[in-house]
């Protein structure tokens, strides 16, 4: 199967197994374990932030940064499109207590105009608005990047409305293989930031939530509370490390799979890739053939190439470590041969 459901499914290989089996280990609620404080500080210098807590989720870190940076009732504002209010089973209500006000956009990125008109006036009787979280690259919109000039207007804005800024930064990383900008770039606009060991960097599990000494010690209480504190968990920091130090200059291929696919799948008269082009490793497209995306998904399963819907006509390929240059060729000619008439 060549498998660009997500960049989620990739395998540890035998090195970073091999690496994982290394680890020195302690009891990391005690704050014993080498390897996971390693990967704390490693973060919060690549970051340049003072302080980083290792998570087991993504959704573990903004649910947490929700936490610390709001009290019930207040409000927060993100994209419409975003991870944290599509994808995290309603945790913003149901944990934080707070209500997401979302804004549309078009490419997954509110301008900051749209951030400002967002902003309530500050009567009792309103939601009072306490964060702004931005989500780089985005998912749903299809892996693209954040500009950093429309972050920085949006960061002086909040900061001008005493608002907090959180980001989503699961997949930063792609962000800054894609411009080449330092993730600390785009980090320092933000009161915290989380990123994920377990998605294109392929560690098994994990991801890191980044901020002030102050800030780590009320989300290192909030992640005891919700059941996200680990025991010998060097096992699976010593992972994410490996998969640091070893697999980020990689993601640079993964950003070039997908333009091949994107290309392929752009001549196909079936789709219509999303506008804006592809920025980095996820490839948005439509069928525009009176098909569902059902229906297109079962027929690339039968030939062995997997993908996932992202609504009834909507489909999203993903590229990862553990799909090759000839995996992508493959998938090119099954598509080309299902969908050329
Ligand atoms: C942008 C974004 N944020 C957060 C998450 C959540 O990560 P996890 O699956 O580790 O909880 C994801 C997962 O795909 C994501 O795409």
């Amino acid at each position: 199967m060549i498998d660009l459901r997500s960049d989620t499914v990739t395998k540890p290989d035998q090195m970073m197994r091999a690496a994982m089996a290394a680890a020195e280990v302690g009891d990391d609620v005690f704050g014993e374990d080498p390897t996971v404080s390693l990967l704390q500080n490693t973060i919060a210098d690549r970051l340049q932030k003072e302080a980083a807590l290792f998570v087991p989720s993504g959704v573990m870190c903004n649910q947490i940064a929700l936490r610390v940076h709001t009290s019930p009732g207040d409000e927060v504002l993100l994209d419409a499109g975003s991870h944290i209010a599509n994808y995290e089973s309603g945790a913003a209500a149901a944990l934080a207590g707070v209500q997401l006000k979302q804004i549309q956009s078009e490419r997954g990125h509110p301008s900051v105009q749209a951030f400002n008109e967002g902003i309530r006036a500050g009567f009792y009787w309103e939601p009072r608005p306490r964060l702004i979280c931005l989500e780089n690259t985005h998912n749903k919109a299809g892996g693209v990047v954040y500009p950093l000039d429309e972050i920085e207007k949006i960061a002086d804005l909040a900061r001008d409305a005493d608002l907090g800024m959180h980001l989503d930064g699961a997949r930063l990383w792609n962000a800054s293989i894609a411009t080449g900008i330092p993730e600390a770039e785009y980090a320092r606009h933000f009161d915290s930031v989380s990123v994920c060991m377990s998605k294109g960097l392929g560690a098994p599990v994990g991801s890191v939530l980044a901020g002030t000494d102050e800030f780590i010690q009320k989300a290192h209480r909030f992640r005891k509370m919700y059941g996200g504190g680990m025991r010998q968990a060097g096992i699976l920091a010593a992972a994410a490390l490996y998969a640091l130090e070893n697999n980020y200059t990689g993601l640079a291929t993964d950003h070039e799979h997908a333009q091949s696919l994107a290309a392929v799948i752009g001549a196909l008269e079936t789709f219509s890739l999303r506008p804006g082009g592809v920025d980095t490793n996820i490839v948005i497209f439509d069928v525009i053939d009176g098909r569902s995306a059902t229906e297109i998904l079962e027929d690339l399963k039968e030939v062995g190439v997997l993908m996932v819907p992202f609504g009834p006509t909507t489909i999203r390929a993903t590229t990862h470590r553990d799909v090759s240059s000839e995996d992508i060729r493959s998938a090119s000619d099954l598509l080309r041969k299902l969908y050329d008439s």
